[in-house]
């Protein structure tokens, strides 16, 4: 698989062309990279209006995804997502969407930035912040409540925990309703290249955005955005301007660059990378639970660990942490490690050597949270002046912008809501001291 946009930087910086352009280091600095770092050049293409160079990458990463159209990011899938909304959008009256209570902050940003109204679909079972199941059956109910339908239904999946939705099911219902499914697979770039691919876009999602950058050899902030073959015919045209709307008219080279050489990763040893990854990944899910720690089964790339007794997640990174070994996430009731080809053999054996036996599980009180009521449209209360105030003082007021901390990004009352005494409760769980209310 060829690669344009790499090629093209790596000859521009080998030929010693004298730089009259942006970027203003002229490709010299003490960091090593800057002769790769370039701008909209003659020959390098432009993300927004692509037709040379990107373009043709892009119809790379379509094809190795096995997406109908495949727009790239350096933005994150921060930026896609809120481009997915901008597509789905209602031009006249207002647009609501269904989504999955576990939403992203980039989520409830873009439904904010395009006044969209947001239905929730809560967790089926007990309420749990970062996990929201719901099954083709949940899903059917609730769009059989709905009139008018709403514009389209938004999934977080794999979320932050690992869990994966049932997404063919979920992808079947909203076909019946002729709804299109938006799909946040940020933590899932890599689920297509498995023995059994179960990428959203392999699943029937419509539309799907991918954080390359979290679990490929991506640099941060690169991302795509996956049309499939029926939402390409409806979307293409629309995609650039939507991803414009969220993005800087300067994105980084070096980004798009390492999206480009990932197509090569991806078409040539990288699926067999990841697959031994995914499999060394499950022998030290297997060797921890061998020592009494809870892993519960998930998504292939990510270690989720429970707390034990006495022994929160936070304290379980600070034991890695003096073992040499940097988590992605902790917080009083897991621990989760992200892995991936880039991880040595060495690597893993340090890890498990960290572990000592659980020393038994932990026993955390449920978590409750009736549905707060929306007292102010997402945008309203987004844009809204606002001040922080502490926890014992927020009873009662209404969410301005979410509180939580990223990552994991995923809020506990969102803009617009007033905060009831559970609510507080699960703020104050999720170690949140301070709230940004609505000024009234
Ligand atoms: C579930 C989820 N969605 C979206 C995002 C945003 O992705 P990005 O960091 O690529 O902008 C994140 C980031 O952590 C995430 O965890």
């Amino acid at each position: 698989m060829d690669t344009p946009v790499f090629d093209f930087a790596r000859s521009y910086a080998d030929s010693g062309t004298v730089r009259f352009h942006m970027p203003g280091h002229k490709g010299r600095g003490p960091m090593g990279w800057e002769s790769l770092d370039l701008t909209e050049i003659h020959g390098a293409d432009s993300l927004y209006e692509a037709d040379g160079i990107i373009a043709r990458s892009e119809e790379n990463a379509a094809a190795l995804f096995g997406a109908g159209r495949t727009f790239y990011s350096a933005g994150g899938s921060s930026q896609c997502l809120k481009a997915m909304l901008a597509l789905i959008r209602r031009p006249k009256g207002r647009t609501t969407i269904l989504a999955a209570r576990n939403a992203h902050k980039a989520f409830l940003q873009g439904a904010g930035l395009l006044d969209l109204d947001v239905r929730w679909l809560w967790p089926e079972g007990d309420y749990q912040l970062l996990r929201c199941p719901v099954s083709p059956e949940g899903l059917e109910k609730a769009l059989r409540t709905m009139d008018p339908l709403p514009a389209a239904v938004f999934l977080t999946s794999p979320d932050y925990l690992g869990h994966l939705q049932p997404v063919g099911g979920l992808a079947a219902v909203c076909r019946a309703y002729g709804v299109p499914l938006l799909v946040d697979n940020a933590h899932g770039a890599y689920l297509h290249f498995l023995e059994e691919p179960m990428h959203p876009m392999d699943l029937g999602a419509d539309l799907c955005c991918d954080s390359g950058h979290k679990t490929l050899p991506v640099l941060t902030g690169g991302a795509c955005l996956h049309l499939s073959q029926t939402a390409a015919e409806r979307y293409a045209p629309y995609a650039r301007e939507a991803m414009g709307l969220f993005g800087s008219t300067s994105p980084s080279y070096l980004i798009l660059e390492s999206l480009d050489r990932c197509n090569a990763f991806l078409a040539g040893k990288g699926p067999e990378k990841l697959q031994r990854a995914a499999a060394r990944t499950a022998e030290t899910k297997a060797r921890l639970r061998r020592l009494g720690w809870r892993v519960p089964e998930g998504e292939p790339l990510k270690i989720v660990v429970e707390a034990a007794e006495g022994l929160p997640g936070t304290a379980l990174a600070d034991l890695l942490r003096k073992a040499g070994i940097e988590c992605e996430y902790a917080d009083a009731d897991y621990l989760v490690l992200m892995t991936g080809p880039g991880n040595t053999e060495a690597d893993f054996a340090r890890l498990e050597a960290a572990f000592l036996p659980c020393p038994g599980p932990a026993a955390p009180g449920p978590l409750t949270l009736t549905p707060p009521k929306q007292v102010l449209s997402i945008r309203e209360a987004l844009l809204s002046p606002w001040e922080a105030v502490p926890l014992e003082r927020a009873l009662g007021r209404i969410c301005a912008v979410p509180a939580v901390s990223c990552p994991p990004a995923v809020a506990a009352v969102v803009c617009g809501e007033r905060i009831a005494e559970d609510a507080l409760a699960v703020l104050e769980r999720c170690g949140v001291s301070e709230i940004p209310v609505v000024l009234e």
